[in-house]
């Protein structure tokens, strides 16, 4: 059964902790690994949770403690993966456009490593040679995801060597004796279609022809999750059978098993994680009854960055009559959270709460305005523990250097 926390539950955290702040839950998230783990069962598969999504130092443990291995995107996750107990072989390093000391600083950490442009390639290769195995971030030229700003495969992307490339690949390992281990592409988030990671598969198996020390092939992440009701995300099972099938197919047609690899952010945490907000102000404008809670984009830019809906419940009247708010936040900024959204009857100081806020919310947050982030909690064995606490003023002053 789906793993869900109540109203009841989220209303008793509210009242204890205060508001603003993000509530997430433990076992949610080990049966989103747990269904991962299931559907991809004798595909030679590794999960490596992608942790921008969220990073709270619990949050890496627990992720570590239920077996998954961790997908890091900059050096400092990388450290971050580290004091949370990962072991290298557990660590793997995907970054884009990044100087090649910050490369060089995983490769001391002895963690997996993607490279995603020539130059760093290059570098790399007539630094380490065939001492270090690495892996290729290539651009599929594959548009995929759930809007422009997060598909990340297509042809006029950043990420990734472009495919048209392979050609100086192929050049660099040649030169420099490198050992290319992994190909990866990562094409974008929120991918529903099963079909667009059937093409990633087709694109990276073309060329690993060229690459004789080939032992993996990393499809990214991705995965989408439901965050209207009613909405499907990516059929995983459907997935895990077309995996099964294309790698079988290539282990017979090159004489070799590979592993498949996957990158998940949102899937393992998007689902549970809440953020937990009150009314300020209830406002009549013309036809639009406006909820200002106390939060706004500094707390969960998703909606304003990207159009994400994220379903929004008054958990403090969840049985009065509907009626239809515009949500909006405390920042000088139109920071609409939610038009025309029917919620049960709202008073000034009711709790409204924001689902699927586990992955990309804290992580995206801001002090904009000098305001405070939101507190979190982790729900574990049926305990709410603080795992953040409240910034207090000098959080805000933090590192500055009064010189006046
Ligand atoms: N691997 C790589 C190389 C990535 O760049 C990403 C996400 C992932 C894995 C994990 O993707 P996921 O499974 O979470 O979809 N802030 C945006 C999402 C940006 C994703 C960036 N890269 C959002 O809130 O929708």
């Amino acid at each position: 059964m789906s793993q869900q926390l109540t109203s009841e539950q989220l209303v008793e955290i509210a009242d204890r902790f205060g508001t603003p702040l993000y509530v997430y839950h433990a076992e949610k998230i080990k049966e989103q690994y747990e269904k991962l783990t299931a559907a991809f069962e004798g595909c030679n598969a590794r999960f490596f949770y992608a942790c921008k999504a969220l990073t709270n130092i619990n949050i890496l443990k627990y992720v570590k403690s239920i077996g998954c291995n961790v997908d890091c995107s900059s050096l400092n996750e990388v450290l971050l993966a580290v004091r949370a107990g990962f072991e290298s072989n557990r660590i793997l390093y995907t970054s884009n456009n990044v100087a090649f000391c910050e490369i060089e600083g995983a490769k001391e950490q002895g963690v997996h490593i993607n490279i995603d442009s020539l130059s760093n390639l290059k570098k790399f290769g007539e630094k380490f040679s065939d001492t270090y195995p690495v892996g290729i971030r290539v651009r599929p030229n594959i548009m995929a995801g759930g809007n422009l700003k997060i598909s990340t495969g297509h042809s006029k992307s950043k990420f990734g060597i472009p495919l048209e490339n392979i050609d100086s690949v192929l050049q660099i390992v040649k030169d420099t004796n490198l050992r290319i281990r992994t190909l990866h592409i990562h094409t974008g988030s929120e991918i529903k279609d099963v079909e667009v990671f059937a093409k990633g598969i087709e694109v990276l198996f073309d060329i690993a022809k060229f690459f004789p020390h080939l032992e993996v092939i990393d499809l990214g992440g991705g995965f989408k999750v439901p965050y209207k009701p009613g909405e499907k995300g990516t059929d995983i099972q459907a997935l895990g059978k077309k995996v099964a099938e294309e790698f079988n197919l290539f282990e017979k047609l090159y004489g070799k098993k590979v592993e498949v690899w996957f990158e998940p952010g949102k899937f393992i945490v998007s689902e549970a994680g809440y953020l937990i907000t009150q009314v300020n102000v209830l406002k009549q404008s013309g036809e639009t009854l406006f909820a200002g809670v106390n939060s706004g984009l500094n707390h969960l830019i998703r909606p304003m960055f990207y159009g994400s809906h994220h379903e929004i419940k008054n958990i403090s009247n969840a049985s009065g009559p509907e009626k239809e708010y515009t949500v909006v936040g405390n920042i000088c900024e139109t920071d609409t959270f939610a038009e025309d959204r029917m919620l049960n009857e709202v008073s000034e100081g009711d709790y409204l709460a924001f689902y699927n806020a586990g992955a990309y919310g804290i992580e995206m947050a801001s002090h904009y305005n000098s305001r405070f982030k939101p507190q979190e909690i982790l729900v574990i064995d049926g305990e709410a523990k603080l795992i953040r606490k409240k910034d207090v003023l000098e959080d805000l002053l933090m590192n500055q250097v009064e010189v006046l």
